[in-house]
């Protein structure tokens, strides 16, 4: 056989053996408010998009030019809903978890309701549209599982974070609270007793929070929305999801056990191919020899909604430096900008990373933005406000990658301690970089990963033999408790049987004193 021959032997067995789908319709459902949470998931369905699926996307962030194969569906009514829980992000205060926890569900209660009573996703419910799979962003949206029904289609769950209670317990990933730390909490994988304890009952919390606050707003949304004949919402979280996926990754945090169905992808929305930077902050970065220092607060937060005392802070501590600065600024003036800072209202975050010359990155701590930083091994600044912002700052303070200066906290001397820390400290910048040899070092790049799952779960109608077994297990079975009282029980009733014979053996002894007595 020649080399032709082989060739093309090699070409026609690909073509007929490599397990392929047909385009398949997929509707992705991303309803959050925030552009974080949508660049994870607008990730993964422009890949799906890009590979000739026919892709539809419900989410507030229509695209500014039309792709291929990529219908949104964009619903307008949730930027107002919303708003008492967004605006003024920059005052967020540090209540108590009585007040947040309640008032996180209702921002969640409002998104999916506002969501499914937008006029464009009513259209979609009754249009006799059909899709061959849904993928649904995991983030309070439970209701939702209704369009995986109402399509007759399998469904994906997609989270922004790591496993949480919202996750596991749609494809019964274990979690035990013993050294699975709670995704809300700032623990490690390795607790003392009281951290166990804290963990525990915070596991038993979450319990009540999902039954009490949770499932009943859900279920009356789901009830309203979606048309009847319909299995109740409890069955559907039992039932509808085939897998999950995680924007997680064990180098990142820490090695826990995961169900078959669920799938670690985290950072899959990083750019692997950096694209070129526009000539002049090409040439303006490469001639900064003393370094660059990037500061963006992220897509939720603006920094020109920093009050004038932080931004004064800012200024006075960058004018002292010799790195250039490059800031997310969203004005076009900024006034008394020294000449080490350019401004700009959005910068290529992940290609300016990727820059050699970047020395460290400020940021608000979200986790993308950790994410992008661990990925091009540059060490971080986090100035927590809220959400999981302290929990991957303190991650970043444990990892030796990063300090955290809290919002509350900023001042010139706090500031400027941890720049000069950082930059004088080469130990950050190697922690980071190892952080992205262990982060990098995977079989297949993570967005790679995830369209596989996705085209696994549609060739598999939806994959049920993926589906762990304990989750058709009632609480007892689980827990084996009705073994562990046969185990115990058996014994300690032979136990009692037999203690009674000997007491009946020796109660006759004590007649026969009684009556020797007697005789006597
Ligand atoms: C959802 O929105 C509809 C229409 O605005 C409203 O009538 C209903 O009470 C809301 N349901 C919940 C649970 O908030």
């Amino acid at each position: 056989m020649n080399f032709i021959q082989l060739l093309f032997l090699v070409i026609i067995s690909g073509v007929f053996w490599y397990p392929r789908i047909e385009t398949a319709k997929i509707l992705g459902v991303f309803p959050t408010a925030s552009k974080s949470h949508y660049i994870v998931g607008s990730a993964l369905m422009k890949a799906l998009a890009e590979k000739g699926h026919e892709v539809t996307v419900i989410s507030p962030f229509p695209q500014s030019n039309p792709l291929e194969n990529f219908r949104d569906i964009t619903t307008t009514d949730i930027w107002k809903a919303t708003e008492p829980f967004t605006s003024n992000l920059l005052h967020f205060k540090r209540t108590s978890p009585f007040e947040n926890i309640p008032r996180i569900y209702k921002f969640g209660h409002t998104m999916v309701n506002s969501t499914l009573n937008d006029p464009a996703v009513v259209k979609l419910i009754n249009s006799g549209e059909h899709f061959d799979l849904v993928i649904l962003e995991i983030f309070m949206t439970d209701a939702m599982l209704g369009f995986a029904h109402h399509f007759k289609a399998p469904c994906i769950g997609l989270s922004t974070f790591g496993a949480s209670k919202w996750t596991t317990d749609l494809v019964g990933t274990p979690a035990p609270p013993s050294f699975v730390p709670n995704p809300f909490l700032s623990l490690t994988d390795r607790m003392s007793f009281s951290e166990r304890m804290l963990n525990f009952v915070m596991s038993l919390a979450e319990v009540l929070v999902v039954r009490i606050l949770d499932y009943p707003v859900q279920n009356q949304i789901y009830q309203n929305t979606f048309p009847d004949p319909k299995p109740s919402l409890q069955e559907l979280k039992n039932t509808a999801v085939s897998a999950v996926l995680l924007n997680n990754h064990f180098s990142l945090s820490y090695p826990r056990p995961y169900a078959t169905g669920m799938i670690e992808v985290g950072g899959m929305h990083i750019n692997r191919n950096p694209k070129p930077l526009p000539d002049d902050i090409q040439r303006y970065m490469d001639d900064a020899t003393d370094g660059i220092i990037y500061f963006s607060m992220g897509s939720n937060i603006k920094s020109k909604d920093l009050p004038d005392e932080k931004r004064k802070v800012f200024l006075n501590v960058f004018s002292k430096l010799k790195q250039k600065v490059l800031w997310k600024w969203e004005d076009d003036k900024l006034p008394s900008k020294p000449d080490n800072v350019r401004i700009q209202n959005w910068w290529p975050q992940d290609d300016i990373l990727a820059h050699p010359n970047v020395r460290l990155f400020i940021t608000h701590g979200g986790l993308l933005s950790t994410t992008e930083s661990l990925y091009h091994g540059v060490p971080v600044i986090g100035i927590p406000v809220f959400g999981d912002q302290n929990l991957n700052m303190a991650k970043a303070e444990r990892g030796g990658y990063g300090l955290s200066v809290p919002y509350q906290e900023i001042s010139e001397e706090r500031l400027s301690a941890a720049i000069n820390a950082i930059l004088g400290d080469s130990t950050f910048k190697q922690n980071a970089q190892v952080m992205s040899q262990r982060y990098r070092d995977q079989p297949v790049n993570p967005l790679d990963l995830a369209v596989f799952w996705v085209e696994y779960i549609i060739r598999h109608k939806g994959a049920p033999h993926i589906r762990t077994a304990s989750m058709d297990l009632n609480f007892i079975q689980y827990h084996n408790l009705d073994v562990l009282a046969v185990l115990v029980g058996i014994p300690v009733i032979v136990i009692l049987l037999l203690s009674r014979l000997i007491c009946k053996k020796k109660t006759p002894r004590k007649n026969d004193r009684g009556d020797r007595k007697k005789r006597n």
